[in-house]
């Protein structure tokens, strides 16, 4: 059975350009209710082990830089079958490639400067909201 929660982050160039309200309007009008809701600004530390599954790629270093260039806003999503529900409203990593209508085609700019992330499987949907949320901060 699929799970009914995922981990998104607005990524820092969206949250500077103005666009976390546009992203939650639209999270809110594909049926998703914010299960929890932060703004911080990720530490190199912290980036580098959020992103781990990526270190050694060519994108790694510059991926990092750019995680912690400004504040980003991390929330738990929930809606059944939600991992999937959620990867189809982002659309593809790359905003060329993106289908229209989805968040990364309307406010993405690059593969890296892609405006949100979203968790590719239940499992890592559950060990990034971990990474950000206590269970007390659940609702
Ligand atoms: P995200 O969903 O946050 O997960 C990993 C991130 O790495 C991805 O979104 C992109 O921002 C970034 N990424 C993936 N592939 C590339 C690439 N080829 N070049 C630059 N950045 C990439």
């Amino acid at each position: 059975m699929n799970g009914n929660i995922t981990f998104t982050i607005i990524k820092p160039r969206a949250v500077e350009k103005g666009y976390i309200a546009p992203i939650l309007n639209m999270i809110h009008k594909a049926g998703f209710k914010i299960s929890a809701l932060k703004m911080l600004q990720l530490t190199q530390h912290e980036a580098e082990r959020f992103y781990a599954v990526h270190q050694g790629k060519i994108f790694y270093e510059k991926l990092i830089e750019f995680m912690i260039s400004g504040p980003i806003v991390v929330s738990i999503l929930k809606k059944e079958n939600a991992v999937e529900e959620y990867r189809k409203l982002i659309g593809n990593t790359d905003p060329e490639k993106a289908e229209e209508g989805t968040i990364r085609k309307l406010y993405a700019e690059s593969v890296r400067e892609n405006a949100v992330h979203g968790s590719d499987s239940d499992e890592t949907a559950a060990m990034e909201a971990c990474f950000f949320f206590s269970e007390a901060d659940r609702f």
